[in-house]
């Protein structure tokens, strides 16, 4: 076995992955999740474009933390030259230990531009563009794709993506024009796994232990997205943790406020993080009662107040 496939083969062994997702997967998210045992993190997608025209400096919302391990950048591009020009870059600014090419975005301005899922119905494209991505660094390329653009084309990309290089192969279980409507077929997934001979890793609708247990039966590797955001700790419970409790939870969210304060300053970072508290809180009998107000905290010290005005005992010591 090849040093690079050794990568995707250890780390899709044990436990689940963190998805992609633009304007989530920032440093702060990555770091929680990874301590609750994801096993390795996908940064946003970064454009190639952008970055070698110089018109981005680096990763946007997704840069990560000095040093930070187990990172892959995920590129969107539609042009080989630079695709393998901004790997150039990323890796010499950010040191990964992986990339992956997006090829499932569905969003217009994306696919206008020929990148994301475009890729799906040129395929011609998408292998040399992996070619390139592979010459150009000495660490493992990955391609994250859907079932097809519209009419499912899946093992063929994948085949095709596998002749050209990569090291591994994750799908998200549904065509781009579908979107995010119906359920991802996993079943489709499966078959992928027997088609090519490099490690697959799944995506679509995990959102809890028993739906990651079911989907694992089938030897694939797990991504988990939107079942990630406020509640990270779903990546110990798909390896047998124990959900947390309302206090865990209260330091939980505070420490995530703490860790994006101090990577985005405060007002910024409490911001961005107005959506996710609510859901932080969602399985709880409190949830619905907090959410309107965790949606207007502007700092550290509003969330603190809130807290310690919602609830009898001070949650946030041990
Ligand atoms: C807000 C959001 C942003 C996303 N951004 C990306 C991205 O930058 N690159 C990518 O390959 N997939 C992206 N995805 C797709 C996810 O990685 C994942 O494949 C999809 O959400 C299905 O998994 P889930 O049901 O666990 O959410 C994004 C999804 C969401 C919800």
């Amino acid at each position: 076995m090849t040093k690079t496939a050794t990568f995707f083969q250890n780390r899709i062994k044990n436990g689940a992955i963190l998805a992609p997702m633009a304007g989530f997967t920032d440093a702060p998210f990555r770091k929680i999740c990874r301590e609750f045992g994801s096993s390795y993190a996908v940064t946003e997608m970064v454009s190639a474009k952008m970055l070698v025209s110089g018109q981005q400096s680096g990763i946007k919302v997704g840069a990560p933390y000095p040093g930070e391990p187990d990172l892959v950048i995920q590129i969107f591009a539609a042009d080989p030259q630079l695709a393998a020009e901004a790997a150039r870059i990323l890796a010499k600014k950010y040191n990964p230990v992986a990339f992956d090419l997006n090829m499932g975005c569905p969003v217009k301005k994306i696919v206008n531009k020929g990148c994301g899922s475009a890729l799906m119905r040129d395929l011609g494209l998408a292998s040399s563009i992996v070619r390139a991505l592979v010459n150009s660094v000495d660490i493992p390329v990955s391609a994250k794709m859907r079932l097809g653009f519209d009419a499912v084309n899946v093992i063929e990309a994948a085949k095709a993506v596998v002749d050209a290089g990569v090291s591994a192969i994750a799908v998200h279980g549904r065509t781009a024009t579908q979107k995010y409507y119906g359920e991802a077929n996993w079943d489709e997934i499966a078959k992928v796994a027997e088609a090519v001979n490099v490690p697959v890793i799944g995506s679509g609708d995990i959102n809890s232990p028993a739906s990651f247990k079911e989907q694992r039966k089938k030897g694939l590797g797990v991504m988990i997205a939107r079942g990630s955001l406020g509640r990270p700790w779903i990546f110990g419970e798909v390896q047998g943790d124990a959900a947390p409790t309302l206090g865990e939870v209260v330091r939980l969210a505070y420490r995530h406020i703490r860790l994006n304060a101090d990577w985005y300053g405060e007002q910024r970072g409490v911001k961005m993080l107005r959506g996710q508290l609510g859901r932080y809180f969602s399985s709880f009998r409190e949830g619905p009662s907090l959410k309107p107000h965790l949606v207007r905290v502007s700092s550290i010290n509003d969330f603190v107040n809130l807290m310690k005005s919602q609830f009898s005992t001070n949650l946030l010591s041990d």
